[in-house]
């Protein structure tokens, strides 16, 4: 390349740097699971998962799949970003729990929102996808040409879990979230959030003490086998927690400190939702002021890669964020893979 081409292209990128989060929207199905619900059918009580997660209750699936649920929430964020599917120029889904291997989650999606001959993938970061999103809609704004990247998270755990195993079954709830982030702030109908910065980990070597084998190539299924636990979402629970919190305070200072940005400095922040003794711990460590914590674990549950995005839609549309205001957003889930992202309204 020619000096003046590496000038030209560090050019466009520095004026392209302007991605933008112009739409968002969530959808949980209609039924709920109260833990009362759960007593009935199990050893437990609503005394034992309130004070152990805070979840009183969460949404389940009777009859949608994953790209149904996608697909309300993303109407709704195009709704608010003055877009209509026809000008989206990627679909992503973060999922663990698709329709389907394939067709992908993303491709279904495209169909039902009417629209073809653009990229649809769906990517597996577990609790962490959301934020992996972001970033790979990040790159796709830098890219010459406009970019309306559709991002949804989208989670039907209900599937994939346990309902043998108390203490996974009753963590878990169904939804989805999603945004339209584009390359530029103009003509959204609400407030926009500029994508500032975000934050990716991984490390494959704790990845089992949370996972989900059964159907996989390294534990296949024969016609006629019946499933194991292995089929279902398992995990070393304690273990899990001591790892989330430590992930997420360092993945959250991080990103801070490359920015400048001080833990007062925040106005909101929205935390991957799994258990309140999670979102309480990273708080204290991060000396926050529990009034900037976004928390709705007790409605939904832990959803997965849909908790944070459907926590941020939430947040804006019962005016937790107000324009000016610095937004941090947090997740840890299976792999382990963990990730932190800065918005400003
Ligand atoms: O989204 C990805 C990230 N996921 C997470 O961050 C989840 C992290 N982990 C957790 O949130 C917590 O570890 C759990 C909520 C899963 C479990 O809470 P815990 O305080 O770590 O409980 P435990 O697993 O150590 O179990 C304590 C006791 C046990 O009884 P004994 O052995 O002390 O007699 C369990 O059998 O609580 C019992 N128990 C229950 N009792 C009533 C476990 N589940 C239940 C239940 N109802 N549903």
């Amino acid at each position: 390349m020619t000096a003046a081409c590496s000038k030209a292209s560090e050019h466009t990128l520095v004026m392209k740097n302007n991605c933008c989060l112009t739409g968002l929207g969530y959808y949980v199905p209609e039924k709920i699971m109260t833990n009362h619900d759960f007593a009935l059918l199990m050893d437990t009580s609503d005394e034992w998962i309130t004070t152990r997660t805070g979840i009183k209750q969460r949404h389940v699936c009777t009859h949608q799949a994953c790209s149904d649920l996608a697909y309300q929430s993303s109407v709704l964020a195009l709704k608010e970003a003055s877009l209509t599917p026809r000008q989206l120029t990627h679909v992503i889904v973060a999922t663990f729990t698709p329709d389907a291997f394939i067709p992908n989650a993303a491709c279904l999606l495209l169909e039902k929102l009417g629209h073809r001959n653009i990229a649809a993938l769906d990517i597996n970061t577990a609790c962490t996808g959301f934020i992996y999103g972001l970033e790979l809609a990040r790159g796709l704004c830098m890219l010459p040409g406009e970019a309306n990247v559709l991002v949804v998270a989208s989670e039907v755990l209900t599937s994939r879990v346990n309902f043998a195993d108390r203490v996974t079954c009753v963590l878990f709830g169904d939804g989805a979230g999603a945004a339209v982030v584009s390359s530029s702030c103009h003509g959204a109908a609400g407030m926009s959030g500029r994508l500032v910065d975000v934050n990716l980990k991984a490390d494959g070597a704790l990845g089992e003490l949370l996972t989900l084998k059964g159907g996989g190539s390294a534990h296949p299924l024969a016609l006629g086998d019946t499933v194991t636990e292995n089929f279902f979402v398992q995990m070393a629970g304690r273990e899990v927690f001591k790892h989330a919190v430590r992930s997420m305070y360092n993945v959250s200072m991080e990103i801070l400190e490359r920015n400048n940005i001080r833990s007062g400095d925040i106005d909101l922040v929205v935390p991957h939702q799994a258990n309140i003794r999670i979102i309480e711990a990273l708080a204290k460590k991060m000396n926050l002021d529990p009034a900037n914590l976004f928390v709705n674990v007790q409605k939904y549950g832990n959803t997965s890669a849909a908790s944070v995005p459907i926590a941020l839609a939430e947040a804006k549309e019962t005016g937790r964020i107000n324009p000016g205001d610095l937004v941090l957003l947090v997740a840890f889930g299976g792999g382990f893979t963990w990730g932190s992202a800065l918005v400003q309204y």
